[in-house]
């Protein structure tokens, strides 16, 4: 066994969470985590996990905590198996505290697993004394959420499709924040948790949805077009294309037996709001992910305007601007 080091015991990371404008639906690899489809996404200034690890000689197992409050089940087991490979490098075999908070708009279920394994990957390396790489820390946070490996890095963020058995499989930037004045304007659909994670929904998309190999086969066109449309500046280019991807990515988790839905009443409300806005010239766009939240593309200066439609519309809890944000610090 290696030596134990003496730099080991604390480590804090601060990391956004991202939002796809490509998504990421389905693993080409379920032992390691690779995703089926390319996906792109904003990392997002306005939602931040920050998370301190600290080496604890005497615990007995790995603690976990979120905004204070232990956590169990599956998200210590995963924030343990992540913990497990930074151990094993590191030589070191001691337990670790976990102590995460999100500044989230409210306890509102957004996924915050990008900006949590994003900061727990940082601060693990840090805490157990490895040097890594951000392409080792987006890859090995792409281990435990595959959306997690984009948030290591600032603005315009691309995750390839993994080819089964790399493990080496990390993110990486399209454009930094500072390429395009954009925003994504957050409306709450409800405070409820949602009811089927990401990765149970996406594996039983994959398991009996008849519509899941056209969705793979969709989606690197899709992201094609939102690549090149970022690279370009082309909102309607990049709209368009998110969309196609989003209502594909959703069609075929609602063809699965049984139907993975993740709309509400308030979400369709919200999508007719962005689709009346585009009818007065606004360009604004929708995108979903595991849950009944509207997230809308749209350019900086017109910002208020659609927060103020999606708040009149009153089918949004809460809304919130969020402009593209820095990577893990
Ligand atoms: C709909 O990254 O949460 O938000 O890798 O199983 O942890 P796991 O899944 P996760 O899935 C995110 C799916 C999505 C689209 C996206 O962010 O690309």
């Amino acid at each position: 066994m290696t030596e134990e080091r003496s730099t080991v015991g604390v480590g804090s990371a601060r990391a956004c969470a991202n939002i796809a404008l490509a998504k990421y639906w389905g693993k080409s690899d379920e032992t390691l985590n690779l995703p089926a489809v390319p996906s792109l996404s904003i990392t997002l200034d306005a939602l931040v996990t920050e998370t301190t690890v600290t080496v604890e000689p005497a615990l007995t197992e790995d603690v976990v905590l979120f905004d204070g409050k232990p956590r169990d089940g599956d998200d210590r087991t995963r924030a343990s198996e992540l913990l497990d490979r930074v151990r094993a490098l590191s030589g070191v075999h001691r337990f670790a505290r976990v102590e995460t908070v999100n500044h989230f708009p409210t306890a509102s279920g957004l996924a915050s697993s990008a900006s949590g394994f994003a900061a727990l990957a940082t601060a693990s390396a840090r805490a157990y004394g490895v040097d890594a790489s951000l392409e080792q820390l987006s890859a090995w946070a792409r281990r435990s959420s595959a959306s997690a490996a984009r948030s290591l890095y600032g603005g315009f963020v691309e995750l390839a499709a993994g080819v089964p058995g790399d493990d080496s499989l990390a993110a990486r930037v399209v454009a930094p924040a500072s390429h395009w004045d954009v925003c994504i304007v957050i409306a709450l659909a409800s405070l409820k948790r949602k009811k089927t994670s990401s990765r149970d929904g996406m594996i039983e998309t994959a398991k009996t949805s008849p519509y899941y190999p056209a969705w793979v086969q969709c989606a690197p066109a899709y992201f094609d077009e939102v690549r090149a449309g970022v690279l370009a500046r082309d909102i309607e280019k990049v709209g368009t294309a998110m969309e196609a991807s989003t209502f594909a990515m959703h069609a075929s988790a609602l063809a699965a037996r049984p139907a993975v839905r993740y709309y509400a009443a308030a979400t369709a409300t919200l999508l007719d709001v962005v689709e009346s806005l585009r009818n007065d010239g606004i360009a604004a766009y929708s995108t979903m992910d595991a849950g009944p939240h509207v997230k809308v593309l749209c350019q900086r200066s017109d910002a208020e305007r659609v927060r103020e439609a999606m708040l009149a519309s009153g089918a949004a809890v809460d809304v919130r601007v969020a402009s593209p944000g820095p990577g893990v610090q």
